[in-house]
Formats: C-alpha cells, sequence, structure tokens
C-alpha cells in the first residue's frame, strides 16, 4: 500500500538521524580526526570529579519522570544524580550522598525479578524517599505487603494530610492536589510506619517512619502536583539537612578549579559549531586555562545568514579566544555536487569535516585533551544503554571504517548538567542570550533543508527566505518558546504571478515545531497573521520564490527536518 501510495520505506535503524544537538555531531568530528591522526592523550576517563559537593543520589527503576525528579532537586540548589538501581556502592559513595529518592518504575514489585533497592541503600542509615514503584519497594523490603489494586488509580486526586506537624509537610496547606498512577497499593506497610496523608482511593498516600524513610503514592515531580516541589524541598532541607548552596555560581567555580587541576600545563582543543553547548564548554575552560586552549571553527558554508561572522565575533573578538577559523565552503560545495540522497549527503559531509579537522588539528601539534559538550542526559542515556553517546552518534553517522573503540579522553565540564542549567552558565559567563538561546541546529546545516542538489545559488535563496523567517519569528517573541522554526527550500517549482508577468518560481516551506527532546514534535499553530507576513516578505523578498506553504505535519510520522 505504501508503494502505491508513493511512500518507501526503510528500516528505520538504516536511518542516520540523530536527535542531537549538532554541537555533539562536530565535536565527535574532532575526536575522530583526533584518531585518524593517531593521537592518543593520557588518560582520564572519568571526567571532572565532584570534589567535595554533596549529592542527594535519585535511584532509577526506569520512570519516565525519574529525569524530573533531578530536575526539581536541583531546582532546589541541591546537587542531585540520577543512577541506575544497579548501581555498586563505590560509585555511590564517591558522591557523598546525603540522601536517596527512589523513583517510580513500570514493574511490579511482586514480579519476578522485579529490580530493589540494594541493601547500602538502608545500610546507609540516610534518608529515603520512595516515590510511587519506590514506595513499593521500601514497602516490600522493609516488611510490608504490597497488593495489586482493585483498580488503577491514574491522574488527579485530592491529597489530605493527616499528620499536619510531618516535616515532610511544612508550608503545606491541609489538602492539595496530586497526581497518581499506580496500579499496585499498599496493603500493610512495614513495621514502624504510619500513615501521614490519604486520598479517596489510597488510604496510605504518604507514609513514614519516624526516622527519615518517606513513602509518596504520587508524582511530586510533575507539574500536575503543585505542591510537589515544596515536598521534595521539605525532604532535601528538613530530612537531608542539605542547604540549597549548589548555585551556577558555585558550579562555575568548581569547575574552573577542576579543569585547572585536570589539565594542568596540557593543550586542550574543542570544535566550535555555534551551538549553545560548544560555546559554553569553550568558555568555561576558557575561562580556566586560557590560551592553553585552542577552538577549531569550520565553516562548511552550510550555515544560516551571519552566523559564520556571529559566533567568529562573540568568541575572536568579545572572549579573546585562540580560534582556527577554516572557510571550507568551497570544498564541501564540490564534494556535494550531484549528491541528492539525504544519507549520502550526511556522509559526505561528515567525511570531509573529518578530513579539515584532521588537517587543522595536526597544525595545533601535540594535545592531551580534546573538550565536549556532553551533556547530562547524554550521560544518563549512555549510561543505561552502556554506550557512550559519542559512540552512538558514530554509528549513527556511519562515517565508514571507523575503530569502534576510542581511546581518546575528553574534557567534558557539563556532563553533569541539564539543558537549562547550561544555558544559565553561559548567560553567567557573560556569552549573549542571542547565542545562549539559539534554537537546534543540525550539523550538515542548510544542506539537508534543501531538497535535491546543494548549489550556491539555492544556498542563497535559502539564506534569504530563513533569515525573513528567523525575523518574523523573533518579532513574534516566539523563537525560545519554539523548540525549531526554519525555512526549506523543496525542489517544486510552480506557476504564480505578479503584476502583469507570469512566475515560474521556488516553493519554500515554513517548519515550526513544539517538542521537549526532539523525539516527538508537534506543528506549531503560529498565528495566521504571523504566518500571513512571513509569506508576503518572502515573495516580495526572495525573487526566485513565488509560494510558501506552511508544514502541518507532527513527528511522528513525519521528522522536524525535511530531509
Ligand atoms: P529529525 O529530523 O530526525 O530531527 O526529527 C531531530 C533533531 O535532530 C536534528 N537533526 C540533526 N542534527 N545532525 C545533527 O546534528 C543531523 O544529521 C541531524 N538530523 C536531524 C534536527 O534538527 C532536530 O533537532
Amino acid at each position: 500500500m505504501d508503494e502505491a501510495e508513493g511512500k518507501s520505506k526503510q528500516p528505520s535503524s538504516e536511518s542516520h538521524r540523530v536527535a542531537t544537538s549538532d554541537d555533539i555531531e562536530v565535536s565527535t568530528y574532532l575526536e575522530i580526526a583526533k584518531e585518524i591522526s593517531g593521537e592518543q592523550p593520557v588518560a582520564s576517563e572519568e571526567a571532572i570529579s565532584p570534589a567535595e559537593r554533596e549529592a542527594i543520589i535519585v535511584i532509577d527503576f526506569g520512570s519516565q519522570y525519574s529525569m524530573l525528579i533531578a530536575r526539581r532537586v536541583r531546582e532546589c540548589q541541591v546537587y542531585c544524580e540520577l543512577l541506575p538501581y544497579d548501581t555498586p556502592w563505590e560509585k555511590i559513595a564517591s558522591l557523598n550522598p546525603r540522601g536517596f529518592i527512589l523513583s517510580g518504575g513500570p514493574a511490579s514489585v511482586y514480579e519476578p525479578g522485579a529490580p530493589l533497592a540494594p541493601a547500602y541503600i538502608y545500610e546507609s542509615h540516610l534518608p529515603i524517599l520512595g516515590i510511587c514503584y519506590g514506595m513499593q519497594v521500601l514497602t516490600k523490603q522493609l516488611g510490608g505487603t504490597v497488593a495489586p489494586g482493585t483498580k488503577r488509580e491514574y491522574g488527579h486526586a485530592i491529597l489530605y494530610l493527616s499528620d499536619v506537624d510531618s516535616p515532610l509537610f511544612t508550608d503545606l496547606p491541609a489538602s492539595s492536589p496530586v497526581w497518581m498512577s499506580h496500579g499496585d497499593r499498599i496493603e500493610e506497610m512495614p513495621p514502624g510506619f504510619t500513615a501521614l496523608a490519604y486520598t479517596e482511593n489510597s488510604p496510605v498516600a504518604v507514609m513514614g517512619n519516624g526516622e527519615g524513610i518517606f513513602g509518596l503514592q504520587f508524582h511530586p515531580e510533575v507539574a500536575h502536583t503543585p505542591e510537589g516541589k515544596t515536598i521534595l524541598k521539605n525532604f532535601v532541607y528538613r530530612i537531608c539537612g542539605r542547604q540549597g548552596n549548589w548555585t551556577i555560581g558555585s558550579f562555575i567555580e568548581e569547575s574552573i578549579s577542576t579543569i585547572r587541576k585536570q589539565v594542568g600545563k596540557g593543550k586542550v582543543i574543542s570544535a566550535l559549531s555555534g551551538g549553545v553547548d560548544s560555546a559554553v564548554v569553550a568558555t568555561l575552560i576558557h575561562r580556566a586555562i586560557g590560551d592553553q586552549l585552542t577552538c577549531i571553527y569550520v565553516n562548511h558554508g552550510l550555515l544560516r545568514r551571519e552566523e559564520v561572522e556571529r559566533t567568529f565575533n562573540v568568541f575572536r573578538l568579545n572572549l579573546g579566544m585562540n580560534i582556527n577559523h577554516v572557510d571550507a565552503s568551497e570544498r564541501f560545495l564540490s564534494r556535494l555536487k550531484g549528491v541528492v540522497d539525504p544519507e549520502m549527503k550526511r556522509k559526505v559531509i561528515g567525511e570531509e569535516f573529518i578530513r579539515v579537522f584532521e588537517k587543522e588539528a595536526k597544525k595545533i601539534g601535540k594535545v592531551e585533551f580534546l573538550a565536549q559538550g556532553t551533556l547530562y542526559p547524554d550521560v544518563i542515556e549512555s549510561a543505561s544503554s552502556g554506550s557512550r553517546a559519542s559512540a552512538k552518534i558514530k554509528t549513527h553517522h556511519n562515517v565508514g571504517g571507523l575503530p569502534a573503540k576510542m581511546r581518546l579522553n575528553l574534557l567534558e565540564p557539563l556532563r553533569n548538567l541539564f539543558k537549562d542549567e547550561v544555558r544559565q552558565v553561559g548567560l553567567a559567563l557573560g556569552l549573549p542570550e542571542e547565542m545562549v538561546w539559539r534554537q537546534p541546529f543540525p550539523g550538515p546545516g542548510l544542506a539537508i533543508r534543501i531538497i535535491g542538489e546543494v548549489t550556491k545559488k539555492k544556498l542563497e535563496i535559502l539564506r534569504a527566505a530563513d533569515w525573513i523567517v528567523m525575523n518574523e519569528i523573533k518579532k513574534a517573541k516566539l523563537y525560545r518558546q519554539l523548540w525549531q522554526s526554519f525555512a526549506i527550500l523543496t525542489d517544486v517549482k510552480s506557476v504564480g504571478v505578479m503584476g502583469d508577468y507570469r512566475t515560474y518560481g521556488y516553493l519554500i516551506a515554513i517548519r515550526a515545531v513544539n517538542s521537549d527532546d526532539a523525539m516527538t514534535a508537534d506543528w506549531s499553530r503560529l498565528p495566521y497573521d504571523l504566518l500571513g507576513r512571513i509569506s508576503n516578505r518572502i515573495v516580495n523578498e526572495v525573487p526566485e520564490v513565488n509560494r510558501v506553504v506552511y508544514d502541518i505535519t507532527s513527528k511522528p510520522p513525519s521528522t522536524i527536518e525535511w530531509e
């Protein structure tokens, strides 16, 4: 049927798309280039050690909200890490744990092989907060009984406090909405526990043992539990005794001193892509070690209008960094001649990037460290899948014949941060707002937004149209709200009329999406007036274009990019 409808199907494993930023993609090319040139610097697998920082540890049982718990705790200015439930004690101990939160999860505690909390959690005598499945784990392991619920409780419920004096409930009203999502229920609490709050369907919605162990049947981390953050804050401040001194300022100070220690007199090399992560990494490292850092910025000629100048000005002129700027646009363009297949475009661009980097990296001589903008979600994902994030991207991009094992060592100062924290660090380091809030932009750039062959002329047309889209979206103050917004130059030409003349011009498509992580996305309901202004300006200001359409498909079944 698909064939009849003109769609061609490919197994998704063959796709080389990545749901990641150009930052990681570009720095991965640099990593590969150094590997090819035979450079293998000193080993330091571990990234920045957390020094004297103390942490709340979220033990992950696989809930979709686990990462959110860690973010909420950090919003209380308390450092928090998310680790799989089978993490060895040595790793946990190195983080100076001051309390545990057991996350929710999809399993049932009485299923054979259901994940449980490691014994060290109870033996540590540190405070514990079990959330949903985490509460059921506590109950089972501490001698209570969990039973399958007769009906699943899912959605809004009202929480009524029965022990208003519990320190977990400080500043909480006597009743408040909470978000429930569970099938199993606590039939019998473990010895020493009492019910501290209830809902209509859950007589034990909150339980505690008076010795720092609590269970919550609902999810305090989600927005549907408006008082949830107060509960988490009470747990980390009042039960675990934290003080809220983990701030962006303290992170920057701590990172600078760790980078100095780690790097010593060594040299660091970093790839700039114009994206926020690589910009923040470079600025942070530069603050720590100055001219020991060299950045490589490759202009592949597939960037948006004024992008190169802006990035270059910020880093070279404002921040005074060492930048090797390579204008390789002609080289990329000639390699892309005649290439129409999207994956082939990616392959060609990837290979060419590596060639350019290889040449540049050689010029710098011996380098001990490669900086990368790896973020915490990449680390969590790679810990759970057992593979390094960069390795995964390499296979996605299939740059051909690369050794599976990379022995290069990375400097990844952002590996414990979430994206919004990276933005705050960027702002605190003095990066311009425009750079810090930049929407994601794919590594292969405009090449995958020009359907069919990429030519200089088509790049000019697309840049002009894209400039108008960006300009209007920013004027409408929607830029930050949208995940991505951009123009696509299709290979369709259509007939139009302008004045007394018939025209035969290009069709431009506009894409604007809302998304949290690029895995799924919804098309943005942009105001008609705004779409009208964009369309008008494009057909008036870009002579080669006589028609504009708006893409109203979501992902899935479409993707964000057209190629
Ligand atoms: P799709 O089009 O797959 O895109 O929905 C998801 C996210 O990934 C970006 N993207 C890429 N980023 N190299 C990149 O660095 C690529 O080849 C690539 N392809 C897509 C896309 O912009 C979106 O943010």
